[in-house]
């Protein structure tokens, strides 16, 4: 049987609603390069991924100034209207290139931070337990359950509560039919790992590094570059 290839796929077809400005916030520049060749060069990085697929807004002319979409490694595709859309659209572009029980990692471009180190992490126990995953983070704050008034209803056991992050990571194949079918039922799909939890498939939490956020209120962008220049982490 052929191995089992690894791709990449980078949704980076939003607006930053939530960050403000006329720049998308994939494009705005933090720690010496945009936040979009800060994720996708890490992902590059990575010698096992064998293509990145960059879903765009159609109307973002952005990257012909880039010199990261000159790699030969990185392939675009049009976005869409929801994040799962613009996923979804990265699988396809990948269809007679990957197989089906191909690995596919999904990376938010709004994630510059993820380093090489975790990543590896994610694609070895994704590898050792034969189980799609993600990297996630233990809640660290005690968290309530509201009631429509803002009362509080109940207090839940953090010990079983992770925030998640990308990379996700799962086959190829069957992330594409439960996002599809997912689209169909017409349910709230934020990350990939809940549309393979609705399609029944069990989905590995692997601990990720707080330094992996997401930017998407202008106070994360210098949190970000701070993360950037530690590499070490904390
Ligand atoms: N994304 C995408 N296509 C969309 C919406 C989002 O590819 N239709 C991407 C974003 O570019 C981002 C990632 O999905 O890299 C995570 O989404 P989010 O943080 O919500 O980004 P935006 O949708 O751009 O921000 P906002 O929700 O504040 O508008
Ligand atoms: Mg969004």
């Amino acid at each position: 049987m052929p191995a089992r290839r690894c791709w990449g796929v980078i949704p980076a077809a939003g607006i930053g609603s939530r960050m403000g400005g006329d720049t998308p916030k994939q494009y705005l520049q933090v720690a010496g390069a945009t936040v979009l060749e800060h994720s996708l060069g890490a992902l590059l990085e990575c010698a096992e991924i064998a293509a990145v697929v960059v879903a765009l807004h159609p109307e973002d002319s952005r990257p012909a100034h880039m010199a990261c979409f000159e790699d030969e490694r990185v392939i675009i595709a049009p976005g869409g209207a929801e994040r799962s859309d613009s996923v979804l659209a990265g699988l396809e572009a990948l269809a007679g290139r990957a197989g089906d029980s191909d690995w596919v990692l999904v990376h938010d471009a709004a994630r510059p931070c993820i380093r090489g180190e975790d990543i590896r992490r994610l694609m070895a126990e994704v590898n050792a337990r034969n189980c799609g995953g993600i990297l996630a983070q233990p809640v660290n704050d005690t968290v309530k359950r509201a009631r429509d008034d803002r009362t509080v209803e109940a207090t839940l056991d953090r010990s079983r509560l992770w925030r998640a992050q990308t990379p996700q990571m799962f086959p190829l194949g069957l992330l594409r039919d439960a996002l599809a079918q997912a689209r169909e039922r017409g349910g709230a799909v934020t990350d990939e790992a809940s549309a393979m939890e609705m399609a029944g498939h069990p989905v590995l939490l692997v601990p990720g590094s707080p330094g992996n956020l997401k930017i998407t209120l202008p106070a994360d962008l210098p949190l970000a570059a701070w993360y950037l220049g530690h590499p070490e982490g904390v």
